[in-house]
């Protein structure tokens, strides 16, 4: 049985003082209401001390949405896994579509990232998913197919139960188009059953595979009712209390 695990990523938004508030009241709804679910937090890098100051000993974890690919070193404006472990923080999410978009991320780099990140130790949520244009071209398999063989080249199967996967097709992301249920379950079959032909059954069973892409309180149950979705990873609708708690509890 797989257990639910629900992801917040701030993407740019949200300073210190704001993440600090926005934790407090964050914990203070989660402990009110009960979750039933793994709960993540991922703040933009300076405002992680500030909310880890308010989530440290608490079921929610806090998260990079990033990493350097590198442990130290003359690489100007990154951040290192050591830094990040340093303070607190074990898990990571790498390979978002707007890194890979905007900043050039390809699968080769990912890949060294990921493998850095286990190294260090840490959990990774990598992130996977098909352009409109792979979409409408009939590549989704073979796009996910290969962020999947070159994103995980290289991780053990000892490895793997630190490995989330999101699937978060590019064309859903903060576009209010939401992949029907049954297009985002088909697609992490897909990816499920891609693992198990790198890996084995069991592994591939255990994997949770998150769903991302215009997640909201309205559509968070009907995807989650999926066989093969086993969480979220939010971006918008994770910035207000009010729209995150109903998505933490969509089971209660
Ligand atoms: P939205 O929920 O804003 O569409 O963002 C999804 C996402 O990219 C989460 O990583």
């Amino acid at each position: 049985m797989r257990k639910a695990y629900i992801a917040g990523n701030w993407k740019m938004n949200m300073t210190a003082t704001e993440g600090r508030e926005y934790a407090k009241a964050l914990l203070a709804a989660v402990k009110e209401k009960g979750a039933d679910v793994k709960m993540m937090v991922a703040p933009p890098f300076v405002t992680i001390p500030a909310v880890l100051e308010v989530l440290k000993d608490s079921p929610i974890i806090v998260a990079a949405q990033n990493m350097a690919d590198h442990k130290s070193g003359a690489y100007t404006g990154e951040v290192s896994p050591l830094m990040l472990k340093d303070l607190g923080v074990n898990t990571v999410i790498l390979g978002h579509s707007e890194r890979r978009q905007y900043y050039g991320e390809t699968n080769e780099i990912i890949n060294g990232k990921i493998l850095l990140a286990l190294e260090c130790g840490m959990d990774v949520v990598y992130c996977v998913g098909e352009t409109l244009e792979e979409r409408e071209a009939g590549k989704l398999e073979e796009v996910l197919a290969s962020q999947i063989e070159v994103g995980l080249k290289g991780v053990d199967a000892s490895a793997m139960a630190h490995i989330t996967i999101a699937y978060e097709p590019v064309w859903a992301i903060g576009t209010g188009k939401t992949a029907s249920a049954e297009d985002a379950d088909s697609a992490h079959l897909f990816i499920r059953e891609t693992v198990e032909r790198l890996y084995s059954k069991d592994i591939a069973e255990n994997l949770i595979i998150q769903y991302g892409g215009s997640v909201k309180a309205g559509n968070v149950k009907a995807l989650m009712a999926k066989e093969n979705i086993d969480g979220a990873l939010v971006g918008g609708a994770s910035l207000s209390v009010e729209q995150f708690l109903p998505i933490l509890t969509f089971n209660k």
